[in-house]
């Protein structure tokens, strides 16, 4: 089906967004990290690309996001840039780089200057200074609530948030923070469907669900989790469509094993010339 959202980085405004809502068709937003990832997924339609610090689990081999850092965020943003030509990019602030109004102006301008048409950080109404600064800055600013990646230490693992009432409430007040603020759209992450759907109801902009049931306006994936490449880790919430880990083991256990066996000469191409398996 023709995808008839307009896939321009001018559209990352509230107003922009807001109408993306009303219409009703769910936004598709996946990560890249890299140069063949991006081309790859634009190509495939995504209405959005994100270079998420989950780049720091399932492309740096990090336990976790903490350890990723401003540069590593240019550096993958950048390559992840040259792979698009019109899908809009929004690169995650990494952990310790937006704590006042004017670290983060200064952090996400790199991050724009680095190919970003706008960033995202995580924070409800504790950072609506931040977002306020980047919306009147003019860098467009996605917010991200519920289980927040960058505090899973202090939080002690992935857990699903707005099960009670007052955790409910209280992530609404974030959400409606962050519009308030300036921001175009949300992640809710890990978020009980019910408290996912009072969010929804309760902004104007798109929020955009992960792990957080099916009442949201879009639904983001780590792509890694989709296509199985990262096949030592997968969260509960993401059925797989293909098993790429599977399919590298195999393309690259064949190749060693024709090598092995052959005595013969090898073609340009690596592979034996005898063509004996
Ligand atoms: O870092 C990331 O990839 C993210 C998404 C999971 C929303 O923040």
């Amino acid at each position: 089906m023709e995808n008839t959202l307009n896939r321009h980085a001018s559209t990352l405004t509230p107003n922009a967004t807001a109408l993306l809502k009303k219409s009703g068709e769910l936004i598709t937003v996946l990560t890249a990290y890299d140069y063949p990832g991006a081309r790859l997924l634009e190509e495939a339609g995504v209405d959005w690309i994100l270079v998420g610090d989950s780049l720091g689990m399932v492309v740096l081999g990090y336990p976790d996001t903490t350890s990723v850092t401003l540069a590593d965020m240019i550096h993958h943003t950048a390559a992840v840039s040259r792979g698009l030509s019109h899908t809009p990019l929004i690169a995650d602030l990494p952990i310790g780089t937006y704590a006042t109004p004017d670290e983060t102006l200064k952090n996400a301008k790199a991050l724009i200057d680095a190919g970003a048409h706008a960033v995202k950080l995580e924070g409800g109404v504790s950072h609506a200074p931040q977002i306020k600064a980047l919306a009147s800055a003019g860098i467009p600013v996605m917010g991200h609530i519920g289980m927040l990646p960058q505090r899973v230490r202090e939080e002690g693992g992935y857990k699903i948030k707005g099960k009670s009432p007052e955790q409910a409430k209280s992530l609404v007040e974030d959400a409606v923070a962050l519009e308030v603020a300036g921001a175009f759209s949300m992640v809710v992450e890990l978020v009980h469907p019910d408290t996912a759907r009072l969010i929804q109801k309760a902004v104007q902009i798109p929020t955009i669900g992960i792990g957080a049931g099916p009442h949201c306006d879009g639904q983001v994936l780590v792509t890694h989790d989709l296509i199985g490449a990262f096949p030592w880790f997968r969260p509960k919430f993401v059925t797989p469509t293909l098993n790429v880990g599977d399919l590298i083991r195999g393309a690259a256990q064949n190749w060693i094993q024709q090598l092995k066996r052959s005595r013969g000469p090898v073609a340009e191409n690596g592979i034996p010339l005898s063509g004996k398996g």
